[in-house]
């Protein structure tokens, strides 16, 4: 039966109903009064073959399914978006070569190699060389006093620190990042770049990183990539593996934390008591207000694998199950004035970067690292920023995205 709270047909993967605003009124009616709620859709419209998906909208029923990977399974597909239209079997069986849609004891495996590359040393060892890329990106944006905020400032650190983190030569980034932004564009249809476009660009990341594997598995150096790569030990990435998984930070660490800066300076724009105060003090606590407040990525999937109780809705084995972290960050029973983006919030136990479990975000520490970064440099050669126009928003249901925001420089 059709949700009492919310209008008929209403359906939460309609990417036209994020042009706007992310619905958080919608949610806010869902956590009260259905808060696992059954969204139904009509047979084929999505590409799948059943006639919904499950949306979980509290903080706790989020956890709870996250934790829980043996009941609820990432090797579907993991996103409820509709441009499922467009994926079909083989590129299921495709995406399973990515950690994001693998289950353990697989992902277990790959996830050790992986997070090699992400301790805190490593991530530490990054720090003066970001620090130095972020000053000089808020540099050359003062020098053109004005300005697309986006792509200017906030696109540029996270493909930096992608690049950083696996030790690509700086003559081989213009490539790289070209390729990056072609294949994050693809869904959006104001963008001319194509579908084919999109994938040509990922199969060329895939084809590029492997070189880069083979090239240090002959040759090992003190990178990243040898460390993975390194082809005689046991419990290492093959280079396929390898180029998958450069695909997927691509992915990953992208468009994320690009939107997570940019949904923060408007904040901080919007609400100038937030600036002023971030500007004297740089709360510690300021960079997960900001994941929290922008919650980058709206939602994941998973499925069910057996029946299931959750919150009150019976879950048939095989159902769709959305994830809506960005309800989940505006849940009053977790968060007091979720409303407010308060950059003092202590302790904020948010689910920007997942709701734990095998998944959470592996580039958690990175992410913040950028935030602070990017901000601490914004703060202190442009502090007198504005805004001058509208932001434009992404059209699309799972990245709470952030195509355009023009400001001043100063
Ligand atoms: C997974 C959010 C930045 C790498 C995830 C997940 C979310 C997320 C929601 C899924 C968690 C789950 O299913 O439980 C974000 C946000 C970011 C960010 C909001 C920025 C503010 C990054 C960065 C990197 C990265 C910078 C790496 C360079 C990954 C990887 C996974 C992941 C590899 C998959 C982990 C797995 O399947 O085990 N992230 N992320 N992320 N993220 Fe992030």
């Amino acid at each position: 039966p059709p949700c009492p709270a919310l209008p008929e047909g209403f359906d939460f993967t309609d990417p036209d109903i994020y042009q706007e605003r992310v619905p958080l009124p919608e949610f806010a009616e869902l956590r009260r009064a259905e808060p696992v709620w059954w969204c139904p859709q009509p047979r084929g419209s999505v590409g799948f073959d059943d006639e919904g998906y499950w949306v979980v909208t509290r903080h706790a029923d989020v956890k709870a399914v996250s934790t829980d990977p043996q009941t609820f399974s990432s090797r579907e597909n993991t996103a409820v978006i509709r441009f499922n239209e467009h994926i079909n079997r083989d590129e299921i069986d495709m995406q399973r070569l990515i950690m994001l849609n693998m289950d353990p004891p697989e992902h277990t495996r790959v996830r050790q190699i992986v997070q090699r590359g992400f301790t805190p040393r490593s991530i530490r060892s990054l720090e003066d060389a970001l620090r130095g890329r972020a000053l000089r990106i808020v540099e050359e944006a003062t020098e053109r006093g004005s300005g697309d905020f986006v792509t200017e400032i906030a696109a540029e650190l996270p493909l930096q620190a992608i690049a950083e983190l696996i030790g690509v030569p700086q003559q081989d980034r213009g490539k790289l990042f070209e390729w990056s932004n072609k294949m994050l564009a693809y869904d959006d249809p104001e963008l001319s770049v194509t579908e084919e476009a999109g994938k040509e660009a990922a199969a060329e990341i895939i084809g590029y990183s492997m070189g880069l594997a083979a090239e240090r598995a002959k040759c090992p150096a003190q990178d990243i990539v040898s460390k993975l790569v390194a082809a005689e030990h046991e419990g290492n990435l093959s280079e396929d593996e390898f180029g998958f998984f450069v695909l997927m930070l691509a992915v990953a660490g992208n468009e994320t934390t690009r939107n997570a800066i940019t949904h923060g300076m408007h904040a901080f724009l919007t609400q100038p008591e937030q600036w002023e105060l971030y500007k004297d003090k740089r709360p510690a606590t300021a960079a997960e207000e900001i994941v929290r407040w922008g919650t980058p990525v709206t939602s994941f999937q998973r499925t069910a694998t057996c029946d299931v109780e959750l919150g009150g809705a019976q879950i048939k084995a095989g159902d769709r199950v959305g994830l809506f972290y960005a309800s989940a960050n505006h849940d009053p029973e977790v968060f007091e004035h979720p409303e407010r983006f308060d950059i003092t919030r202590d302790p904020n136990p948010h689910l920007g970067f997942g709701g734990g479990g095998p998944h959470y975000c592996l580039g958690k520490s990175l992410a913040i690292l950028e935030i602070e970064l990017i901000f601490n440099a914004i703060a202190d050669a442009m502090p007198d920023i504005r805004l001058t126009g509208d932001p434009r928003r992404l059209r699309s249901a799972w990245i709470n995205g952030v195509k355009e925001m023009q400001v001043t420089y100063a």
